[in-house]
């Protein structure tokens, strides 16, 4: 397994990667999966190494295949519940007993363990959109062992790496000719992140997708990731374009990638409750914006659907699609979570 370069380092963003390192990432993944296919464990891995999950918010796909995945390597996964631990602060934000200065957490985490990864995004952090990453970064800053983001408000690499692992298996490592037909859809909520459209689109398009990114005009994506995407399928040969009608996204499609997010110019601090109403009345607008039958026959005969649940059925997308011909992706990329991070951890934990 070569590794040289990796080992020991913080896994923020796929930004922090070269598409090389993110296939050798992938490589080590892809093995780890096809061995696990024929029951054989890789207990020798990371014998004996505890990893800290932190999260702030809820989570069954990525404690889960975190947790999972430790074991499986010989390690061992500790949930630090939010409850019965001190608040994390920022410097400025302490709360007296009620909580501990990030550099100290990350410093004594690292002296008893061999990795700490943290989930923190939306409510937690008051909707301050860089907040999150702030947060980790700190916590990176301090620690003496890799942290890994398990999502923030504008990141989830983990997803994005068991998405690009879904897309290779399907595709082969060149997505060139393929086209990616990424959609905003309708959702009830107006909490759902961001973060995991950011990090499918700038994932396949390092390589060499050709992506079709529908939204209604309020929900663009953050200008500095679609500059990079651009960039990356510049130096990639794929293509980027964007599109107000969904259909634009499904006609042709190999893969329709359809969820709902937030509007980012209605998050606070620019407002507040209550114009997080505004967000459900803007969304209103486009109830129609769903991954339907309809929508999927537009598509490919072989296309597939893909999201990083949970999804909202009925409202992202309908029961006939998830659960029809359309879906089988889908719960291969939730498998892939288990698979890709047991990649990125033999690869970054020392
Ligand atoms: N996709 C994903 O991150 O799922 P969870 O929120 O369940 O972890």
């Amino acid at each position: 397994m070569i590794t040289e370069g990796l080992k020991g380092r913080d896994f923020i963003t796929l930004r922090d990667f070269t598409r090389e390192e993110i296939d050798t990432m992938l490589d080590v993944a892809l093995q780890l999966k096809a061995d696990n296919t024929m029951r054989r464990r890789h207990m020798d891995i990371l014998p004996g190494r505890t990893l800290f999950m932190m999260f702030f918010n809820p989570s069954l796909r990525t404690r889960n295949s975190f947790e999972t995945g430790i074991f499986e390597l010989g390690g061992h996964a500790n949930f630090l519940v939010p409850e019965a631990t001190r608040l994390p602060t920022l410097e400025g934000e302490d709360q007296g007993y009620g909580s501990e200065r990030i550099s100290d957490v990350a410093r004594v985490l690292s002296r008893m363990g061999a990795c700490i990864a943290i989930r923190i995004l939306g409510d937690k952090v008051g909707w301050e959109y860089d907040k999150s990453l702030r947060i980790i970064k700190e916590f990176a800053k301090y620690a003496h062992v890799p942290v890994i983001n398990m999502e923030d408000n504008i990141y989830h690499p983990c997803q994005g790496m068991a998405d690009v692992m879904t897309l290779r298996e399907m595709f082969g490592r060149d997505l060139r000719g393929r086209k990616l037909g990424v959609t905003w859809s309708w959702g009830s909520s107006p909490k759902k992140p961001i973060a995991p459209h950011h990090d499918f689109m700038y994932a396949a398009s390092l390589y060499g997708a050709d992506i079709v990114f529908s939204r209604p005009p309020e929900m663009r994506i953050d200008p500095d990731i679609e500059q990079a995407i651009k960039a990356n399928v510049e130096a990639s040969g794929g293509s980027y374009r964007v599109s107000d009608r969904m259909e634009d996204a499904c006609e042709g499609a190999d893969i329709v990638y359809a969820k709902n997010y937030v509007a980012l110019d209605l998050l606070p601090p620019v407002t507040q409750k209550p114009e997080q109403d505004e967000m459900v009345k803007l969304f209103a607008k486009y109830k129609g914006w769903i991954a339907d039958e309809k929508r999927m026959n537009m598509a490919k005969p072989t296309a597939q659907y893909m999201h990083c649940l949970p999804c909202e059925r009925g409202a992202e997308v309908s029961d006939a699609v998830l659960d029809g011909k359309w879906g089988t992706a889908c719960y291969n990329e939730a498998e892939n979570r288990l698979h890709a991070q047991k990649g990125v951890m033999a690869c970054i934990i020392p």
